[in-house]
């Protein structure tokens, strides 16, 4: 650690936390994975740093039938396997009487009789207000009739002035391409105000992606060379080590466009691009993140073949152990085509990116789980010690590294000490684990405390939603008129096929080696 960055301890009950009122959490598909390793050890989590309000319930949902406390149970070796801080005894025993479950189809009217009921009556026996956090940890097939069933039992009430709150946390994806996200817009709108609903993606929530406004907006050094006259290129990539695993039925829908480049890439590569919003309002910083999805550059079916690479992966090893190719996968289609590779070349069209190429990479069965944007600044002139034009000198980058671990990077040339005038590039390194005496919360921590607050500012608005939407399912429709049959292929623990690095390379530059 740097002498000058000294460690700062800084306790959750330190921090400035919103205030948030007792309520009810339901989770529709709260017997599912997401709901077992991320939200009940998020809330637990919540719990041990005292930001939970004093009192709460939650009611977690599911075809299977299970009891309170087989759901419990449940639920607590999701905990003790993915929570961030250990399992303590006496906290859980506090948290698990705070645990319901009901049992029920999202199709079947009862399901909403019966959780209005017990919902009732848990809010009477832990005196609680009635304010109700509706979690769809569900298939994107069954928001609307969700939002139905919610509407046609009175749980869905509008804001009001006295009523207690009913909010709405839509999980990702919304919708498979421009049309089906509108269908579900136009549910969920009818039956909820926008102020009520939280379409979360969870990449909005990690430290990192919240930091990249401090680093662009609280530094003075950065904000007059963020545009086209210094940078030469930005570079995003979202890497996963494993494969399809066991979510074959979900991907064969989905593949890396809609899973990874629709919302996660979209909307870092939003944060990196926006113009400085005037306030930290929630609409206000989405204001500024929507127009740079108005500026991109739409990919025409000219376009597709030359800025877009798709490929899937053929036998290889991934994390260690050896994984079939993508086709041989269980529950994939012999003949798919669907990509667990994207690369691709995009531009934001206005004064401040006018020119300047952004790089999207995403894909599975990858040497190592990495995310990272890495904004790359202008050569220097190639006089004094960048004479020699056989060996430039290796160009500024400030990388943003979103996980593993979270920190960031500035690489700067630096002279080698001796009596030869040698240089050499340096990182600057930032590791917020070594700074900041903890470990990040975890996104699901900050995005459910942040409904509770009642702030959306790292939640998808509507407008943003349909709108990168509206550039994927071009790129879909481009995709499909290629009426590929066969996809390009990578090695399961390599880094993508040739035909991405070529689509670097023939603009004269590289992929970073993460
Ligand atoms: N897992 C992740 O890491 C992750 C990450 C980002 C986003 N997501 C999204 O989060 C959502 C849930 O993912 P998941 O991984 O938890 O899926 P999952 O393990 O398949 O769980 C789905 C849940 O939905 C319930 N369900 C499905 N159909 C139902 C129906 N007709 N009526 C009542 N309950 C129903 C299932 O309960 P029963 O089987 O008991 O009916 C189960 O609890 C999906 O939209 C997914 O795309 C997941």
């Amino acid at each position: 650690m740097p002498p000058n960055s000294p460690r700062i301890d800084i306790s959750p009950s330190q921090e400035t936390i919103p205030p948030v009122e007792p309520c009810t959490l339901v989770i529709f598909g709260g017997s599912g994975d997401l709901a077992r390793r991320r939200l009940i050890p998020a809330l637990y989590n919540l719990l041990l740093d005292g930001l939970l309000p004093p009192t709460y319930a939650v009611i977690g949902l599911g075809r299977k039938s299970m009891t309170d406390e087989e759901f419990r149970a449940a639920v607590r070796d999701g905990v003790v396997t993915h929570s961030r801080q250990a399992l303590a005894e006496d906290k859980w025993k506090d948290f698990a009487q705070r645990l319901f479950y009901v049992s029920g189809g999202n199709e079947d009217p009862n399901t909403y009789a019966s959780l209005k009921s017990r919902a009732e009556d848990i809010e009477r026996n832990l005196q609680l207000p009635g304010n109700r956090i509706f979690y769809l940890s569900i298939p994107p097939s069954s928001f609307t009739s969700v939002c139905e069933g919610l509407e046609q039992a009175g749980l869905a009430t509008k804001p009001g002035a006295h009523t207690p709150y009913a909010r709405i946390i839509i999980e990702k994806p919304v919708g498979r391409d421009l049309a089906s996200a509108q269908a579900i817009n136009r549910v969920t709108g009818r039956v909820f105000d926008e102020s009520q609903i939280f379409r979360i993606d969870h990449y909005l929530g990690k430290e990192t992606v919240q930091n990249l406004m401090v680093v662009r907006f609280a530094n003075s050094i950065f904000e007059p060379i963020w545009n086209h006259k210094y940078i030469d290129h930005v570079q995003i990539t979202v890497s996963e080590a494993e494969g399809v695993g066991t979510r074959a039925s979900y991907y064969e829908e989905a593949g890396a466009l809609r899973d990874m480049v629709q919302n996660h890439l979209l909307q870092l590569l939003c944060l990196v691009a926006m113009e400085p919003p005037y306030s930290l309002d929630p609409d206000v910083v989405r204001n500024a993140k929507m127009e740079v999805l108005r500026c991109l550059r739409p990919i025409t079916d000219q376009d597709v073949e030359h800025v877009t690479v798709r490929a899937q992966y053929s036998a290889g090893t991934a994390q260690g152990a050896p994984i079939p190719g993508y086709r041989r996968e269980n529950g994939i289609h012999p003949d798919s085509t669907v990509e667990t590779y994207v690369a691709l070349k995009c531009f934001v069209e206005n004064w401040r990116w006018a020119g300047v190429p952004f790089y999207l990479r995403t894909g599975k069965a990858l040497p190592h789980r990495a995310s990272e944007i890495a904004v790359q600044f202008k050569d220097i002139p190639q006089i004094l010690f960048n004479a020699n034009a056989q060996q430039p000198q290796p160009p500024n980058v400030l990388a943003l590294r979103i996980q593993p671990e979270e920190g960031l990077s500035l690489r700067i040339v630096s002279r080698v000490p001796g009596t030869r005038a040698q240089t050499h590039p340096v990182e600057m390194d930032f590791q917020y684990s070594d700074v900041f005496g903890r470990p990040s919360p975890e996104a699901y921590e900050r995005l459910l405390l942040d409904v509770m607050a009642d702030d959306a500012s790292r939640f998808m608005r509507r407008d943003a939603v349909e709108a990168s939407w509206t550039w994927i399912t071009k790129i879909l429709e481009g995709w499909h008129r290629q009426g590929l049959r066969w996809l390009p292929e990578y090695q399961a623990g390599t880094w993508g096929p040739v035909e991405a690095d070529r689509l670097i390379q023939n603009d004269g530059r590289t992929w970073r080696t993460l």
